[in-house]
């Protein structure tokens, strides 16, 4: 597509946030977010419409009305976590009878009415695709004492209008699509999120014109499978040129990408643009052929190794990671040596790693979970040693080097220091100076880790 083209779908006008005056203190909401970054980008959408609807975000769970808690179920872990939490919640309840409890997002989809039924504590229960209803269904509650269940899932949800309330930073999330069409045999995702849905590209461009406004430097577009991303004749490649166009002086990501999906224009849009991340997260689950199929994620290595070739020759200096899973079902050791072969061809700079964890509803339900819980521990921490390592040899490459550093705030671990972000996203540690948030520094970098980049700033633009 030509940039006339795509200009014409670019708003001059950015929406400009409502301000809502908030006198009544019982209209105080903490939400407490759990998963991935899909759910902390949908807690400021939660936050926009309870925003809107007079209730005052505060950070204190101490000083709420209503608490909500806003879950995952990808893996068991995710799920026990909160109801563990819930256990400690009961004892803000008995301090306030009239505290409001609610579960939102991926457990309030999968355990519905359960929650309420099992957890006495639970008031308000609402999948992700319901948040306009929470004003109504704590009125509701307040009025008539009726507890809430709100668990339609959506075919054309996409809070496109609601203005997120984030918080003040250097980097924002940016959600341009929701759901999942891809059915992956171990994912509950297509299950509490429902179908695949994309926002206009005008509703994503005009949003990421007011991060900029506001102050943001690096904005990740997110989805479950940006890949899939359409919106009338614009596919993801044409949503990320737009916005590059839009915003030139604003670094732009994108998480998570599907092999199957990832096109070749778009690796060549990211290596056209300066402001698109040279960083890609392309989760490879696998090493192993027959392992994929069985997890039905539709490609082979074959395929997804041609696609890490295009981009690492279109692309120097790419950034790569991904997600793994160990010990899926019937998973053997040739099997597992496989996916340690593929992440030591591909070299990840980084990389999320986890037991299979079997969930209900999904196809591997049916399967046999038939891979010892210490068999999955052994090769987990060995997928978990090799990518400490090659994350060490890779960050080492970048010592004498110089980057451009995003400066996002003081060093959480010594007050003398900085931090800050390359494009690639890895961390950098420089010393204070009076550089500030927002910042963009060019570092020479003098050592490294695993983990971190270590370096000084040699100008400042
Ligand atoms: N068990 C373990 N890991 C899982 N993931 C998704 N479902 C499961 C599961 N049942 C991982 C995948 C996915 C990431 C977001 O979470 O690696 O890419
Ligand atoms: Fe789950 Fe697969 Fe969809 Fe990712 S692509 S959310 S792993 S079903």
């Amino acid at each position: 597509m030509d940039k006339l083209e795509l200009e014409k779908y670019i708003p001059i006008e950015s929406l400009t946030g409502d301000s809502y005056p908030v006198t009544d203190t019982s209209k105080k909401l903490y939400v407490e977010t759990y998963g991935c970054q899909m759910n902390f980008a949908d807690t400021e959408i939660v936050n926009g419409i309870m925003g809107k609807s007079g209730y005052d975000i505060t950070d204190n769970i101490d000083d709420s009305a209503i608490i909500l808690i806003n879950t995952c179920s990808i893996r068991e872990m995710a799920e026990a976590r909160v109801l563990q939490r819930l256990t400690e919640i009961k004892k803000y309840k008995k301090k306030n009878p009239k505290l409001v409890v609610g579960i939102i997002g991926c457990m309030a989809e999968r355990l519905k009415r359960d929650l309420v039924t099992k957890k006495g504590v639970v008031d308000l229960v609402l999948g992700p695709d319901e948040y306009r209803k929470l004003p109504s269904l704590i009125d509701n509650l307040i009025d008539t004492g009726e507890k809430g269940i709100a668990v339609k899932l959506s075919r054309v949800e996409t809070y496109d209008d609601i203005l997120p309330i984030r918080k003040e930073g250097i980097s924002a999330w940016l959600s341009i699509m929701r759901g999942c069409d891809k059915f992956c045999s171990f994912c509950v995702v297509p299950y509490t999120r429902g179908r695949e849905r994309s926002r206009p590209l005008e509703g994503v461009i005009r949003e990421v014109k007011q991060l900029r406004d506001e102050g943001f430097k690096d904005v990740t577009l997110l989805g479950q499978n940006v890949n899939s991303y359409i919106s009338e004749k614009f596919d993801f490649a044409d949503l990320l040129e737009a916005c590059a166009m839009a915003v030139p002086d604003i670094r732009l990501r994108f998480t998570t990408s599907h092999p199957q999906d990832l096109s070749l224009k778009l690796i060549e849009t990211i290596a056209k643009y300066d402001n698109l991340c040279n960083y890609i997260h392309l989760p490879v689950q696998s090493g192993s052929d027959r392992v994929l199929e069985l997890m039905q994620r539709s490609y082979t290595i074959e395929h997804y190794m041609k696609i890490m070739d295009n981009i690492k020759r279109l692309i120097p200096d790419v950034s790569l990671s991904t997600d793994i899973i160990t010990g899926f079902c019937t998973e053997t050791e040739e099997d597992h040596k496989m996916t340690l072969e593929v992440m030591k061809e591909v070299r990840y700079d980084g990389a999320y790693m986890f037991k299979y964890s079997p969930r209900e509803k999904t196809k591997a339900w049916k399967m046999e979970d038939d891979v010892d819980e210490e068999i999955k521990t052994r090769r987990l921490v060995e997928i978990v040693e090799l990518q400490r390592d090659i994350s060490e040899e890779k960050n080492r490459e970048t010592v004498g080097k110089e980057y451009e550093v995003i400066i996002e705030g003081i060093s959480k671990k010594s007050d003398k220091m900085l931090f800050g972000r390359t494009d690639g996203n890895k961390t950098v540690i420089i010393p204070l100076s009076d550089a500030k948030p927002g910042d963009k520094l060019m570092v020479k970098i003098n050592r490294a880790n695993s983990a971190t980049l270590f370096g000084e700033a040699v100008t400042v633009n």
